[in-house]
């Protein structure tokens, strides 16, 4: 297999993509982040990082922004406002990506799916989107890395922070080994330079387990002044999901997470990516990593 050193990136500017923008950089590879609006990409993401106009509902666009890269990361979602009817970036996009990825003869394909995928008796239709995206990437004939990732702690400050203010849904039942992003990064960059890590699935996890709720008291204390944590109960934000799609993919979403039992599975992550050392409070401490 011909080395990795151009890696193109689709969703280089979404939460978990910045991080893992900034540790391919750190690690030497030539990054190049495909997005839709080149101009509010180069404000979010560093110089080093070159930016190109790509869509992943326009199947030529990738193929011009592919041509030349070994590498592909993809960092999808499906958005809080999504319908099971959409376009989906891990569905049709995916279709599209993949055709441009094997025309550009690209070498590894790496994906971004979530620990979650494989709760079982779950028929929440994001879930089952997951597990089609993961059937594609493997029967793509690229070879293919894919992570299954616990919770990240970015999710703390990004999506629960509100000013002051942390707003937690629901209550926890089990621990998760939270992880920072820069810790996956660094996996993610050493993934690329193993040819070892072809048609390789890695579980991913921090070194802490803590609940959702110890994870989020952690991270409330962390600053000063600490956060104030505000609890609203799951049955509540069920019932505003009856008026808000946004607020049911919430619930949703956070049932899942809550309810996974999670068990240590990231034995040979660690022994073949590194081993993640991030804890809640250096995270807080150090904020979301930004541009420089
Ligand atoms: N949060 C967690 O703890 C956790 C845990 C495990 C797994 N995950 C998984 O991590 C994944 C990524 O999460 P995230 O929070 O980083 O997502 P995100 O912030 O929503 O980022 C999505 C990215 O996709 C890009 N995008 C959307 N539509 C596109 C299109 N048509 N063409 C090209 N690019 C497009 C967006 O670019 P624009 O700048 O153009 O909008 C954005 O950069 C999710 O699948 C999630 O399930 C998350």
């Amino acid at each position: 297999m011909r080395p990795i050193r151009k890696i193109a990136m689709i969703g280089a500017t979404g939460m978990l993509g910045i991080p893992i923008a900034l540790a391919l950089v750190e690690a030497g590879f030539e990054v190049t982040a495909l997005v839709r609006d080149p101009e509010r990409a180069r404000r979010a993401l560093p110089a080093a990082i070159t930016v190109a106009q790509a869509d992943v509902s326009d199947e030529e666009s990738l193929r011009q922004g592919l041509a030349g890269q070994d590498g592909l990361y993809l960092n999808l979602s499906v958005g809080p406002n999504a319908r099971r009817c959409d376009f989906h970036t891990e569905e049709q996009g995916l279709q599209h990506i993949i055709a441009a990825a094997k025309d550009a003869n690209v070498a590894r394909i790496a994906y971004l799916s979530a620990l979650v995928h494989d709760t079982p008796r779950s028929r929440w239709w994001v879930l089952g989107l997951w597990r089609q995206a993961l059937g594609r990437v493997k029967a793509s004939g690229i070879p293919y890395t894919i992570f299954y990732p616990t919770n990240f702690m970015e999710t703390l400050a990004q999506r629960h922070t509100a000013g002051r203010y942390f707003l937690m849904l629901g209550r926890s039942q089990y621990r998760n080994y939270w992880i920072a992003g820069s810790d996956f990064g660094a996996q993610v960059a050493r993934s690329f330079a193993l040819p070892s890590s072809a048609n390789r699935e890695y579980i991913v996890q921090g070194p802490e387990a803590l609940t959702y709720d110890e994870a989020a008291m952690r991270y409330c204390r962390a600053p000063l002044p600490p956060r104030r944590l505000v609890r609203i109960p799951l049955w509540m934000v069920r019932v505003g999901g009856l008026f808000s799609r946004t607020l049911h993919f919430d619930a949703r979403i956070m049932e899942t997470v809550l309810r996974y039992p999670e068990v240590f599975k990231a034995q040979e992550t660690w022994a073949e990516l590194g081993t993640p050392t991030t804890t809640i409070e250096q995270f807080a401490k150090r904020g979301v990593r930004s541009v420089s």
